[in-house]
């Protein structure tokens, strides 16, 4: 028996890998080719500027350590940029590059989960939430989103404040919101600013999707009085298609940036040299991500309509990231299925893969697909057409 920690038990591990896995399987055994819509990344490549610019620091030889925060030149470009966009003077002092915004988000868990902590977080959410809050040792605390076919999710600020104890650590917000595809409303994020401060928590605000909104318009977190008590999570991977380079960043106030410092040299020593290179390329590359937004925003159109003439199924167009979170409930009901059985069916018979809501926790997702719409108009087509067919041989 190996003799792990016992803080290990507490993880679940990431399922949504166990459908890709299915759907590999089913390649083999039944010889067709399978749809992805389990994916959640950009399809497009990292742009030119970007590969170019980290080419050459790798051929300059740029390949040892670099600061544990990151380079100078990229942390002050990130906090000028986020000054231009959102008005606030951010400083160089206030941003910590990461290797990828997970490990940002597993440090912001870190620096404030102690054993027996309250996290509270939107039910559904991004898995790795959860994991990491039970890992240290603490306790997700779930208000659930209640859903509307026209308006989409939505979370009851009553509901949430109820939930807040005396344990209470930090409230987690993401928007653009994974799974559900919600832009939510400006008014969230000023009410979640707002109710940290006054109940002295911690709001911790990933907005790695803020690129990808498609109706209404975003609002930061750090157009509102932040410096108190919000840390800002954000990244690369996805507004410039860079999900294998690794890199996010941690925007905060001096003090907590000086602690993921330490962090920092003590896990990773610092994010990889090269491509902190090419990201400092990123900020020349605005017009690219404008057309892979316009290119999204036609795809969430063409999965929208589509899945929208399947029986049993309610949705919402998606506002935002690159999901559709349909309302499979009916056909649930039908089938005597749950979400996991139903996804592992649709692979199984129409060859097409979805990621069952359940994987979102805690409960919400049960009655949800997630699909992402980060493939072209041609496969979102098919791919639907052939859910539709088994979802017709399942219902009868
Ligand atoms: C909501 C959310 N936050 C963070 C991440 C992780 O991003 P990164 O690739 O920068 O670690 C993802 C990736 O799927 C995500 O969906």
């Amino acid at each position: 028996m190996e003799n792990f920690a016992g803080s290990l038990s507490r993880l679940t591990g990431e399922s949504t890998l166990l459908y890709q896995e299915i759907a590999r399987n089913v390649e083999r055994t039944k010889g067709i080719k399978t749809i992805n819509f389990g994916i959640g990344q950009p399809d497009l490549p990292t742009p030119q500027r970007i590969r170019e610019e980290a080419k050459l620091a790798l051929d300059k030889g740029f390949t040892a350590y670099t600061p544990a925060l990151g380079l100078d030149e990229l942390r002050s470009k990130i906090a000028e940029f986020l000054t231009q966009r959102y008005g606030d003077q951010i400083r160089k002092e206030e941003v910590a590059v990461t290797p990828g915004a997970k490990t940002a988000l597993f440090l912001a868990f870190l620096m404030y989960v102690n054993p027996g902590d309250e996290v509270i977080l939107f039910d559904p959410s991004f898995y790795s939430y959860a994991e990491v809050v039970n890992l240290l040792g603490g306790k997700p605390v779930y208000v659930p989103l209640s859903f509307d076919e026209n308006s989409g999710f939505s979370v009851d600020m009553d509901e949430l404040v109820s939930k807040i104890t005396p344990r209470t650590k930090m409230i987690v917000y993401n928007n653009p919101h994974n799974p559900t595809g919600m832009n939510f409303n400006d008014k969230l994020a000023r009410e979640l600013v707002e109710i940290a401060r006054e109940k002295r928590l911690i709001l911790l605000s990933d907005e790695i999707y803020d690129y990808f909104v498609y109706d209404g318009g975003f609002r930061s977190v750090l157009q509102e009085a932040w410096r108190d008590n919000v840390i800002y999570i954000n990244g690369f991977s996805k507004t410039f298609s860079m999900t294998g380079w690794r890199l996010g960043y941690i925007v905060a106030k001096r003090e907590v940036i000086n602690k993921v410092g330490i962090l920092a040299s003590n896990i990773y020593t610092c994010p990889t040299s090269f491509a902190q290179r090419g990201a400092l390329a990123s900020f020349d590359t605005f017009d690219e991500v404008r057309r892979m937004i316009d290119l999204f925003k036609r795809r969430r159109d063409v999965m929208f309509s589509e899945l929208k003439s399947l029986k049993g199924i309610r949705v919402y167009k998606s506002s935002g990231a690159f999901y559709m979170f349909p309302d499979v409930s009916e056909i649930l009901k039908t089938t005597g299925m749950d979400s996991k059985a139903l996804a592992v069916k649709i692979i199984e018979e129409g060859g097409v893969v979805t990621i069952p809501g359940e994987v979102f926790p805690e409960k919400v997702g049960r009655n949800f697909l997630r699909l992402s719409f980060a493939l072209d108009e041609e496969k979102i087509k098919e791919g639907v057409s052939r859910m539709k067919m088994a979802l017709e041989k399942l219902t009868g």
